[in-house]
C-alpha cells in the first residue's frame, strides 16, 4: 500500500503535506479492506501515497474534484496533457504574463480543467485562491521558460502516475462538503481530515472558523470510526488552542514544520504541526512525539 518514495501529484495547493506524508503513513490504519476517506483532499498527495484500495477523495473545490475526474473518464492523460501545456506554454513564452492574465479570465469564464492545472504550475507559489464572486485570482508566478520541457515532462509523469493509481484501485471523487463525506463513511473506513488550519490566515476556496472546527469535531465524534486530524500545535508566538480543548481528548503526534508561503513574516515560521488521533498511533521515528490519553475517542 505504501512506499518510501513519497510521490508529489500534479495539482499543487497551500498547505500542501508532502514534508508530513511519511509520519502519517506511519501513524494511519489502513488495510485492503479498509476505506480511506479524506473530506479535504486539496493535492491528494496523502491519500495517494497511502495509495489505499479503496478511497473517497472529496473537497468543496469543484475544479481539485472535476480535475480528477477528468483523468479517471481518460478526457486528461498525460499525452494530451503534454500537447496542451507545450502549445500553452508556447503563447506564455512569447506574450509572458499577458498570457497567463488572458488563461486566467478564459478559466473564470469556462472551468476547463486544462485550464486550471496551466494556472496551477504558473501561478505564484502554486497558490490556490479564489475572491468573493469565487474567481481564481493568485498573480503570475513569473519565470524565464515557465513551461520549460523538463518542467512539462515533470507534470506529465505525474499525471501519468495518477493514471496508473486510478486503474488499479477503486476511488472515487466527489466536490462536497465535509459534513456530507463524513456522514457518508462506512463503519471500516479511515477518515483523514486535514482542513483549513484553524486561527491561522486560509485562502482556499472556503474559509474556515470556529464553528465549522466544531461541527467538525461533532461529525467525527458521531462516525464513530477511526480518524486522523491534521492541524497546527503551536509556533514561536501561540498555539492553537483548540488542541487543548475541542481536541483534547485525542491522541496527539507531532512534527516540525517550515511553512514557506505566506504573506505575513509570521506565517513563515516554522510550525510545530499536530496528527490527532482518536487511537494510539504507532510512530517509528524516533524524533516524533506522541502523548495523550485519548480516554474520550479511544477505539481500542
Ligand atoms: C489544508 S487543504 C488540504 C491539503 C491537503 N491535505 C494536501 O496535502 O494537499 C484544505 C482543503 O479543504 C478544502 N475545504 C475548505 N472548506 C471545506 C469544506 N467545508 N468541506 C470540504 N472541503 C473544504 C479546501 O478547498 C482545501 O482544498
Amino acid at each position: 500500500m505504501s512506499n518510501s518514495k513519497i510521490w508529489v501529484p500534479p495539482i499543487k495547493i497551500q498547505g500542501i503535506k508532502t514534508k508530513i506524508v511519511p509520519l502519517i503513513q506511519q501513524a494511519v490504519i489502513c488495510d485492503e479492506d479498509t476505506v480511506w476517506v479524506e473530506p479535504f483532499m486539496g493535492s491528494g498527495v496523502v491519500g495517494f501515497n497511502i495509495a489505499p484500495k479503496h478511497a473517497v477523495f472529496a473537497d468543496t473545490n469543484p475544479y481539485l474534484i472535476a480535475f480528477y475526474q477528468a483523468i479517471q473518464r481518460g478526457e486528461i492523460t498525460s499525452v494530451n496533457a503534454r500537447e496542451f501545456l507545450e502549445a500553452e506554454g508556447a503563447k506564455l513564452a512569447v506574450l509572458d504574463d499577458e498570457y497567463y492574465y488572458e488563461v486566467r479570465n478564459r478559466f473564470n469564464q469556462y472551468h476547463d480543467p486544462f485550464d486550471f492545472l496551466f494556472l496551477n504550475r504558473s501561478c505564484f507559489n502554486g497558490m490556490i485562491r479564489f475572491n468573493k464572486k469565487g474567481k481564481f485570482n493568485v498573480p503570475y508566478g513569473h519565470k524565464p521558460k515557465r513551461f520549460a520541457k523538463a518542467y512539462i515532462t515533470k507534470i506529465c509523469n505525474q499525471i501519468e502516475h495518477v493514471e496508473m493509481l486510478l486503474k488499479v484501485n477503486n476511488w472515487h471523487f466527489i466536490e462536497q462538503s465535509f459534513e456530507k463525506t463524513i456522514s457518508e463513511a462506512v463503519e471500516n473506513s479511515f477518515v483523514y481530515c486535514d482542513p483549513p488550519y484553524i486561527g491561522r490566515h486560509v485562502d482556499y476556496f472556503d474559509s474556515w472558523d470556529e464553528t465549522q472546527e466544531k461541527v467538525l469535531h461533532d461529525a467525527l465524534v458521531s462516525y464513530g470510526g477511526r480518524f486522523m486530524l491534521s492541524t497546527w500545535d503551536h509556533n514561536t508566538y501561540r498555539r492553537n488552542e483548540y488542541v487543548y480543548s475541542l481536541w483534547s481528548d485525542c491522541f496527539k503526534t507531532t512534527k516540525e514544520h517550515f511553512y514557506h508561503v505566506g504573506a505575513k513574516e509570521t506565517n513563515r515560521n516554522a510550525v510545530l504541526e499536530a496528527l490527532l488521533t482518536n487511537y494510539e498511533p504507532k510512530v517509528l521515528i524516533p524524533d516524533e512525539e506522541t502523548v495523550g490519553t485519548g480516554e474520550q475517542m479511544k477505539l481500542l
